[in-house]
């Protein structure tokens, strides 16, 4: 709903007296539009009719956080949280709804990470990272410790721990070490009264919440605690592409059984584009231990040591980034973003290998007019072994692999052939990817498959449910029951956000 100036005047009045005013942007300040737009990737959620918020608070202190819930729910103007930006659909920092008068909390500025003493010496460490630190500089910090300490999470260097972790994080190490949120021991996180909570105080209800229940609906975490896992020094990687002229199809069907049975050490996932499918694989350890195993399980592929690049850890974490070896490690701590490139993007999870046939069918829309592409994540391992109740995050024991589709065009171009080319390839799909529900990743959000209604100034549980089963399956219930008895004013919201409904009702 809209709010009257009187409303929002109070609530610019609370932040100055409570936070030091260099660290508030209102819309007319000079470095307004720099400050917002300082981590966003997708130009497609900054234009000249994007909704912007009325205010931008960069906290340097827990206590700025505190202060700026305080002050919106003493005035009733919602917050939204950013940490890295990355939001598919701009949900920390843009609102869909053309009235809404909101302020943002960007966490940009509190991203230390500690990692514990003992990390040095081996295994079994922890770390505390901020919740504004990027997960390049996560993986940095950790390796620079010990390279033969590391941390299982996604791939993209800028991503913020803050919305990943509240998501899952899926990446090249989950089938040995889980996701993101499986390694995830404690957090602090100020709810919607301001209060500063940790794991005990929180209490395991929302603890759980927060590990994979999506961003924003249960308040703002300011940092977590996560088990670091063991790496070997050196680590194998490699990309094999293969065309459809050279059997991609033959490949990537037998690969269907295979990606989420192998070995947890070994990770292969693909990237189909075009009419070649990329298979890029990090396997935790030597190049002369990865070839007879893959010629045994896997021998369409036809890998062999020529194919081997060995490297540390952390060069991996570069290298699948930016697929070239010369790149220093030091870029990982580069927080630069581009604003060059046009991205939409959905997903499905598949637990029935597509046929062979099927995938015939589904490499034509590939050179399609608008055509972008899709990439295959394999799940099975420690992934598929953590019951679907554990944490949030429901797509366990009998999935294969999640599929993101990516639609992508460049800044001065029309991206209609784009938008086009990934709706209607989703719905074509839909015939081979799972059903009721029809499955999707909830930091690959998508504000196509539902969008709450606020309804008296309380999001409906029927709205929400819509989308909701989809990311959650079986757990939504549980979010929605949580989100009431921590946040029953639904202080945190936002398109996607967890709806406030108690068990009883
Ligand atoms: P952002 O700040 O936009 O926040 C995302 C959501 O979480 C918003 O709703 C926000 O309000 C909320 N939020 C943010 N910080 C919070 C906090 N501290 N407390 C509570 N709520 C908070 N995913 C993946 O699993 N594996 C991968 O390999 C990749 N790769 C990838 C590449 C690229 C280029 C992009 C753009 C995205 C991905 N992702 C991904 C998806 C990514 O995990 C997802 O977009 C995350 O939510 C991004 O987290 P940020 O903090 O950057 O986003």
């Amino acid at each position: 709903p809209s709010l009257s100036s009187a409303t929002s005047d109070g609530f610019l009045q609370c932040l100055w007296e409570n936070i030091p005013s260099g660290l508030i942007y209102t819309q007319g300040a000079i470095n307004f539009t720099d400050v917002l737009v300082s981590s966003i990737r997708n130009p497609r959620l900054f234009t000249n009719t994007t909704v912007r918020p009325l205010v931008i608070v960069t906290p340097t202190d827990v206590s700025h956080v505190q202060a700026a819930v305080r002050c919106g729910r003493a005035n009733g103007v919602h917050l939204r949280v950013r940490s890295g930006g990355h939001d598919y659909e701009g949900l920390s920092y843009r609102s869909v709804r053309a009235d809404e008068v909101f302020g943002v909390v960007d966490l940009a500025n509190l991203r230390s990470i500690t990692v514990s003493a003992d990390a040095a010496a081996g295994p079994m460490s922890t770390a505390w990272v901020d919740s504004g630190a990027t997960l390049g500089e996560l993986y940095y910090k950790i390796a620079k410790n010990n390279p033969e300490v590391a941390f299982s999470a996604g791939i993209c260097p800028t991503i913020g721990v803050g919305g990943h972790f509240s998501g899952g994080g899926i990446g090249m190490m989950m089938r040995r070490f889980g996701l993101s949120i499986d390694n995830v021991i404690d957090a602090s996180l100020v709810n919607a009264d301001g209060d500063l909570l940790n794991r005990a105080t929180m209490g395991e209800d929302l603890f759980w919440a927060i590990r994979g229940g999506g961003g924003e609906s249960f308040g703002i975490v300011v940092s977590w605690k996560v088990s670091l896992v063991k790496v070997p020094s050196t680590v194998t990687a490699f990309n094999i592409v293969r065309s459809v002229d050279q059997g991609a199809i033959d490949v990537l069907s037998k690969w269907q059984d295979v990606g989420p049975t192998l070995p947890n050490d070994i990770t292969i996932r693909v990237i189909v584009q075009g009419q070649q499918a990329t298979f890029q694989s990090l396997y935790l350890g030597r190049c002369s231990d990865l070839v007879p195993v893959l010629s045994t399980f896997f021998p369409e592929l036809g890998m062999t040591s020529g194919d081997c690049l060995e490297m540390t850890w952390l060069q991996s974490a570069v290298f699948f980034n930016t697929w070239n070896l010369n790149v220093p490690v030091e870029s990982l701590l580069s927080r630069g973003t581009s604003l060059s490139t046009f991205t939409k993007n959905k997903s499905d999870y598949v637990r029935r290998a597509i046929p062979k046939e099927a995938w015939k069918s589904i490499f034509p829309w590939l050179t399609m007019n608008g055509a972008g592409m899709i990439i295959l994540e394999p799940h099975g391992g420690f992934i598929g072994a953590v019951p679907a109740g554990a944490t949030p995050y429901p797509h366990r024991s009998g999935v294969l692999y999640n599929i993101q589709y990516i639609a992508l065009w460049p800044t001065g171009s029309d991206g209609s052939a784009a938008t086009r080319w990934i709706s209607n390839l989703y719905e074509f799909m839909g015939q081979y990817v799972s059903k009721n529900p029809r499955e999707a990743y909830v930091n690959y959000r998508d504000l196509d498959i539902g969008q709450n209604v606020v309804v008296d100034d309380i999001t409906t549980f029927d709205s929400g449910e819509v989308w909701g089963d989809k990311y959650f399956a079986g757990n939504f219930r549980r979010l929605a029951a949580v989100k009431a008895a921590v946040d029953p004013t639904d202080f945190f919201r936002n398109e996607q956000s967890i709806p406030p409904q108690s068990m009883a009702t």
